[in-house]
């Protein structure tokens, strides 16, 4: 079982190729993180064994990150099969359609929907390469988180700069706010583009803040997570 006095408000994402190297890096990491995120990148390399073996004889909760996106048929049969394992949170892309099919996939179960509303490595610049239609990001990225809760999500993945603004929304109560794009002062950016620190994504409205490289590229990822808690305490 996770350890009491752990924060689940931090979870880290286990953006390492394979589950060997994943686990690796979560024993090293021990009792001070009890949340997971285990995403495409692992996918090939047995991430859905980690999932389970992480959840099962580690007590840790666990969230896949797979940003669904397909046909609502398909999206729904997707989430069903996901919802044999016993996971905590699941991404489908914040579109109306799939986040209403991933919710009948996953009816009857305790697996909650984050809907994702703009990528946190996204700028304005990118959304017009991607001929997404124009208009300020932030007023994009509400209008979408607003759509998804209409939709049934059971929260949203954005950056901590909008989470302020999502948390405002009057579709947000009861739903969760799940920032990545959280770099600790000093820490390299990396691609990420619209970021804020630990203590700002958490006063800005998130519930867990996702954190990655910061932690799994550090010299020292235990000592790394314990600054993170440390800050958000
Ligand atoms: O290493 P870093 O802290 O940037 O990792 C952030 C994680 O959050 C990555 O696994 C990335 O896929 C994920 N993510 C994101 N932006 C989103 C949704 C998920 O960066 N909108």
């Amino acid at each position: 079982m996770p350890n009491a006095q752990t924060d689940d408000r931090l979870i880290v994402a286990l953006d390492v190729p394979n589950a060997l190297k994943g686990l690796e890096i979560a024993e090293s990491l021990g009792s001070a993180v009890s949340f997971y995120k285990i995403g495409l990148g692992m996918l090939t390399g047995g991430g859905l064994a980690l999932a389970n073996e992480l959840k099962q004889e580690h007590g840790k909760r666990i969230f896949l990150d797979m940003k669904l996106f397909d046909i609502g048929n398909t999206v729904e049969n997707a989430v069903r099969g996901l919802s044999q394992f016993d996971l905590d949170f699941l991404t489908v892309h914040g579109d109306t359609h799939v986040v209403r099919a991933a919710k009948e996939g996953a009816a009857g179960t305790d697996l909650k929907i984050l809907a994702v509303t703009i990528l946190t490595s996204l700028n304005r610049a990118d959304l017009d390469a991607g001929l997404i239609r124009n208009g300020d990001m932030e007023e994009l990225v509400l209008e979408r988180a607003a759509k998804a809760f209409d939709a049934g999500a059971d929260g949203v993945i954005a950056s901590p700069q909008e989470a302020r603004g999502i948390r405002a929304l009057s579709e947000s109560k009861g739903r969760l706010i799940v920032t990545p794009g959280v770099r600790p002062t000093g820490s390299d950016v990396g691609d990420q583009k619209r970021i804020a620190t630990p203590s700002q994504a958490i006063a800005n409205g998130a519930d867990h803040i996702v954190v990655g490289r910061p932690i799994v590229k550090a010299p020292s990822p235990v000592e790394a997570a314990q600054a993170i808690l440390s800050e958000l305490s």
